[in-house]
């Protein structure tokens, strides 16, 4: 047999080229691509789907302990079964590093959290809460050779964001390396004088959390973050932009010469802030930072996506469960919204949201889709050509997806370890069908079919 699997007469489609073919796989990685191909052991019928890059989603929070008590709701286990669920071969997971600790302790937890539990392939981007000369100086360069080339630093967070010289230190340090920074971007004193004037008020319910973090915070921290990179000369990433007045600071940074990637998200689609406001701290479901925002910022986003402001779609998933006193309604957080941990469970709505939303809606062509779900992110975190496109060489990670299959989202199908999903009901035309990774079939039919055969992913510098 030349091939281990054939998948026949699908539509392949890559970021740039749309075309019938088959794909011939082996030792898996794609072997061929042709017309027609014969002599596998496996053959996967692919007439009228999509035959696509897998998803990588490259802003994934799991299994991060808190300090408070707080318990996310997935582990690498059922993180990355969504992500499979949802279409995706590849994570890219925070490692957080803990004030005090160094990088490589850091590294070794998190390893131990994920060893023998992904189902998909998954990396890590470390998270710099504690820049000392130490990490800057000698850890970190270390661990850039060692293929952690990407790290995220926080703006906000009490406990977790830097100051601005700190900052300037890791980007800084980032040039030098070839790292690539991911930012935060909120004003944290802006939201604590904010937070202070609504506790004076007696405003502590779910809802206050979006007023606190207006998009004027996160606009003057975007424009500082790029501001800062633009004085040490290095690329950055801007995550998760809520509006137009942060992703206009992108564009105009662009226009300045400087080398800047942009990331928007779902919930910055599909949810305002109106979803906070709900009964019986229901709002707490959606609370996450930044805060979704309105109906002219969702619009925003959308043309964001389409003109390549935003190369990234992400799903920041950071999921907790509502009906859990070590979750959403900790009993601090019913009392005060500034306990209530942010973040929303996202990682296997992502693509089907987009792909149903933004393909099939038209706002976006299916090109586009393969470049925000897959190939940018592979290009940008140091991951193509192995991964992130269908070329002879790659890994065969493919995600086939039928556009005729209609369904309405429930949380059951998410199979996540949160108890509900924001996107509850949403009509979706298109799902994923099936989920190839390196060759094997992982998912079909809705089902997990492989356990645990994800691989830890050295990563190389970015293609910013
Ligand atoms: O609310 C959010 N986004 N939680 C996750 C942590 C982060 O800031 O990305
Ligand atoms: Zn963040
Ligand atoms: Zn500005
Ligand atoms: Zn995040």
């Amino acid at each position: 047999m030349q091939f281990d699997t054939i998948i026949r007469g699908g539509t392949v489609v890559t970021a740039g080229d749309t075309f019938v073919s088959d794909v011939g796989i082996r030792d898996g990685r794609i072997a061929a691509l042709a017309a027609r191909l014969e002599g596998a052991s496996e053959i996967i019928e692919a007439k009228g789907l999509y035959v696509m890059p897998g998803g990588i989603d490259s802003h994934v929070h799991l299994d991060q302990p808190s300090g408070d008590g707080i318990v996310m709701a997935d582990d690498f286990a059922s993180g990355t079964r969504s992500a499979a669920i949802g279409g995706n071969t590849t994570i890219l997971a925070f490692c957080m590093q803990q004030k005090g600790q160094s990088l490589r302790e850091a590294l070794k937890d998190y390893h131990a959290r994920a060893e023998g539990k992904c189902h998909v392939d998954t990396s890590f981007h470390l998270v710099i809460t504690d820049p000392t000369p130490e990490v800057l100086g000698q850890e970190l360069p270390a661990l850039v050779e060692d293929g952690y080339t990407s790290l995220k630093v926080f703006m906000t967070y009490e406990g977790l964001r830097l100051r601005d010289d700190e900052i300037l230190a890791t980007l800084d340090t980032a040039r030098r390396t070839g790292a690539l920074v991911m930012v935060h971007c909120e004003n944290e004193d802006a939201i604590r004088y904010l937070i202070g004037r609504h506790e004076q008020e007696g405003k502590l319910a779910p809802r206050y959390h979006a007023s606190t973090r207006p998009v004027a915070a996160e606009r003057e921290a975007t424009h500082r973050a790029l501001s800062l990179a633009e004085i040490v000369d290095v690329p950055i990433v801007i995550v998760h932009v809520s509006n137009r007045e942060a992703m206009e600071e992108i564009r105009r940074a662009r226009q300045r010469g400087q080398k800047v990637a942009g990331e928007t998200c779902p919930q910055y689609l599909m949810l305002t802030a109106e979803d906070l406001d709900q009964e019986a701290l229901e709002g707490a479901k959606y609370v996450c930072s930044p805060p979704p925002r309105d109906k002219a910022s969702q619009d925003a986003c959308w043309e964001g996506l389409e003109q390549n402001v935003f190369d990234l779609f992400s799903s920041d998933h950071c999921p907790f469960r509502f009906d859990d006193p070590e979750g959403k309604l900790n009993e601090k957080g019913k009392r005060h919204f500034r306990w209530i941990p942010n973040g929303i469970p996202g990682v296997g709505s992502r693509l089907p949201i987009l792909f149903s939303e933004g393909v099939m809606k038209g706002r976006i062509d299916l090109n586009q889709f393969v470049r925000l779900a897959s190939t940018n992110h592979a290009k940008l975190y140091g991951l193509y050509p192995r991964k992130g496109t269908i070329a002879i060489g790659s890994d065969a990670d493919i995600t086939l997806w039928d556009p005729e299959r209609e369904c309405v989202l429930t949380n059951d199908m998410l199979q996540h370890g949160a108890d509900y999903t924001p996107y509850e009901g949403t009509v979706l035309k298109g799902w994923p069908v099936r989920t190839i990774l390196r060759g094997k079939t992982i998912v079909s039919d809705n089902t997990l079919r492989v356990q645990s055969s994800g691989q830890y992913l050295p990563r190389g510098r970015s293609g910013i």
